[in-house]
């Protein structure tokens, strides 16, 4: 008899629903067909009565499954009329195509901070009262919004490709046209296209180790294959890029060179060049992706690696998620012109570009006086909560347990843990605990190691966090001690 498997990773609910599913549409169990009793049934599969009852809902509300209070639950007549009908299996099909879904530590973090009141040290994102709400607000109340809502240019909205020229020279020193961004949703969407168009399947690209990257299924739908690039202090090393290069014709490398997400890290002058030497000598393309730079907390952002880019070798991305808000969906990328033009075309393909209104308002944000005030108020609080999350990591944990690199931007903090405990485990003791966080393997590392994003929990609720986080880190070092 078919059981629910416990070691797939899959909830026994879904796996119980998805089989009665099956045997419904497969015409084992006809329209009108009696089901056991949820406890029967529960009995009957070594679940608890509980999962029999999620599973059922799921079928009821497909419309599979029919239940009346006293006659108990039956295959649905009106769904599936007197003549047996098959339904397409819409689990299988989701579960198929070539498009991955996230890690499942991401899936896990975002159920249970859709369920649960729990303080988020996970999310990658600023804090409600970070974002310039008010002045955007303000400013688009000065002026009435009166361009024209028809589908917007291939490359983007032009204002806003416009006010990005002055923004990057005057922010990150970079010179450039509006013929030669592209405007994207996110940086996310730019990184998407690259490895769409630029890059086909069994191509080999190195990214940086840890990397968001590795948190992106994206690159293995592409059907890339991804090697490592380790980061130090001071970012990747140009030598390990010249080594990976000759073992695997990589043909395309991915660098976040400023406040690296996951290590905080910058990487240093003299290997920004000796890396743009490596590219320049091997005509290998550098994806810059810097969404972070100008959360500095020192008033000096680390300039891009493009400044340094006299050969043309480097894409270079950004985006208002981490300095302004992220639900504007606002990423721009500047790029040689054929480059522009081809994943401007893709785009269009995908979804006829980005909506204009959005794009308004970031153009607004960008020209006005409230930019540069706000970005002020920006690191001033990053570099507070910073140093929140710090203390009480020192107050709630004991020297040897913990490591940590002191960013002084972005908005995460990259922990080693000592020793290393297991990355799940870890994961549903905090949650338990009240806490989230996103485990190291997220990013490519070995067990043991977490991120704490500072930016987007409350300043008061970072302390508590950090103890429960301790508690919980206690709990499976408790039960790893008790098992050894
Ligand atoms: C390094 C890095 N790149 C890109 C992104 C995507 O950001 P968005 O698409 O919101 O601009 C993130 C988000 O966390 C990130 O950390």
């Amino acid at each position: 008899m078919w059981k629910p498997d416990r070691d797939s990773g899959t909830p026994l609910y879904e796996q119980i629903a998805d089989h009665l599913e099956r045997r419904i549409s497969y015409g084992e169990l006809p329209p009108g067909t009696q089901l056991p009793s949820e406890r029967k049934l529960a009995e009957q599969l070594g679940v608890n009565r509980s999962t029999i009852i999620q599973a059922f809902a799921e079928l009821r509300a497909m419309g599979i499954l029919e239940s009346r209070t006293g006659s108990g639950t039956r295959v649905s007549l009106s769904k599936w009329g007197a003549i047996p009908k098959h339904t397409p299996n819409w689990k299988r099909y989701a579960e198929g195509g070539s498009f991955l879904p996230n890690p499942p530590f991401m899936r896990r973090i975002r159920e249970v901070l859709s369920q649960q009141e729990l303080i988020d040290l996970a999310s990658g994102e600023l804090a409600a009262d970070l974002a310039p709400t008010d002045e955007i607000a303000t400013l688009m109340s000065e002026r009435r919004f009166s361009s024209y809502l028809g589908y917007d240019h291939p490359q983007g909205y032009l204002p806003l490709r416009q006010a990005l020229v002055g923004f990057l020279e005057t922010h990150r020193g970079l010179q450039t046209t509006e013929s030669s961004i592209l405007i994207t949703s996110g940086s996310q969407q730019s990184l998407y296209l690259i490895t769409q168009c630029l890059l086909a399947p069994g191509d080999a690209v190195a990214v940086e180790d840890p990397s968001y990257c590795y948190s992106l299924p994206m690159f293995q739908s592409a059907g890339l294959r991804l090697f490592r690039l380790p980061v130090d202090e001071e970012g990747v090393h140009p030598d390990d890029l010249r080594e990976v290069y000759r073992m695997h014709r990589i043909k395309m490398v991915f660098l976040n060179p400023n406040y690296q997400n996951p290590t905080g890290t910058v990487m240093s002058e003299a290997r920004r060049k000796a890396v743009l030497e490596v590219a320049s000598e091997l005509a290998l393309p550098i994806v810059e992706d810097d969404p972070f730079s100008l959360t500095d907390y020192n008033g000096a952002p680390p300039p891009p690696f493009k400044t340094l880019d006299t050969a043309g070798s480097v894409l270079y991305i950004g985006s208002l998620s981490k300095i302004a808000a992220s639900g504007l969906r606002i990423g721009w990328m500047v790029a040689p012109r054929t480059v522009v033009e081809r994943l401007a075309d893709a785009r269009q393909q995908m979804d006829f570009g980005l909506s204009i209104i959005p794009q308004e308002i970031a153009a607004r944000f960008l020209r006005s006086e409230a930019l540069l005030p706000h970005l002020d108020r920006l690191q001033v609080e990053l570099h507070y909560k910073r140093d929140l999350l710090i203390e009480a990591l020192r107050r709630e944990l004991r020297p040897e347990q913990i490591e940590f690199f002191i960013p002084e931007g972005g908005l995460h903090l990259w922990c080693k843990l000592l020793p290393p405990v297991h990355d799940g485990r870890l994961l549903e003791a905090a949650i338990r605990r009240g806490v989230v966080f996103v485990p190291g393997s997220v990013y490519g590392s070995e067990s043991g190691y977490v991120r704490f994003t500072f930016a987007r929990p409350d300043a008061a609720d970072i302390g508590p966090g950090i103890a429960a986080f301790a508690q919980a880190l206690n709990d499976v070092q408790a039960s790893q001690d008790t098992n050894n």
